[in-house]
């Protein structure tokens, strides 16, 4: 990818991560819990349709940036992926894979057990959870998605 490009996708892809963090965050009680909601202009973080439909529109972005990295770099330009690469790449699948099942869920002409929607919510959190936190990680230790 360019340089350009790569600056431009960046900028992006760093905006939505955080919208969509602080949407899916938002489908629990705790922006209004914590009084962060109370600030002024964060007053939409406690509407529940709000945060929810902002973090399906992200999803949809997200999943397309994705999409867009993997054909451009990997398949395209046949960018030899680094094995944090890998490893993103791997959370990336399950956060969308349980997340497009958490949809489903909310779909009127799906049934899914209550356990089944733990189970679901569980899998999509942690795996949130364990990507921000190793996202971070890469960011100190400057650990590339290239090899
Ligand atoms: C890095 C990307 C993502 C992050 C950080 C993220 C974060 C979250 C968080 C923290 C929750 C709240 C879970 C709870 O209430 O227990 C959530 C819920 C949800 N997420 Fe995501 N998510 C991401 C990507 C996605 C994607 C790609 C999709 C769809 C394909 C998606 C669909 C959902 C759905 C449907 C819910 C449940 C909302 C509800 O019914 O309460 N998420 N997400």
């Amino acid at each position: 990818m360019k340089q350009n490009d790569s600056v431009f996708f960046r900028y992006i892809y760093l905006v939505t991560l955080f919208l969509i963090t602080l949407t899916g965050f938002g489908a629990m009680p705790i922006f209004k819990r914590y009084y962060i909601a109370d600030i002024p202009g964060f007053g939409w973080l406690d509407k529940f349709y709000v945060t929810h439909y902002m973090h399906y529109f992200m999803a949809i972005i997200f999943i397309g940036l994705i999409f867009y990295a993997f054909v451009r770099n990997v398949v395209l330009e046949k960018m030899k992926v680094s094995l944090s690469g890998y490893i993103r790449g791997i959370m990336f699948s399950i956060i969308t894979i349980s997340g497009l099942f958490l949809v489903i869920k909310n779909l009127n002409c799906c049934y899914f057990s209550p356990n089944i929607v733990i189970i679901l919510d569980l899998i999509h959190v942690s795996s949130v959870m364990m990507f921000l936190i190793f996202a971070l990680i890469c960011l100190i230790f400057k650990l590339k998605w290239k090899k």
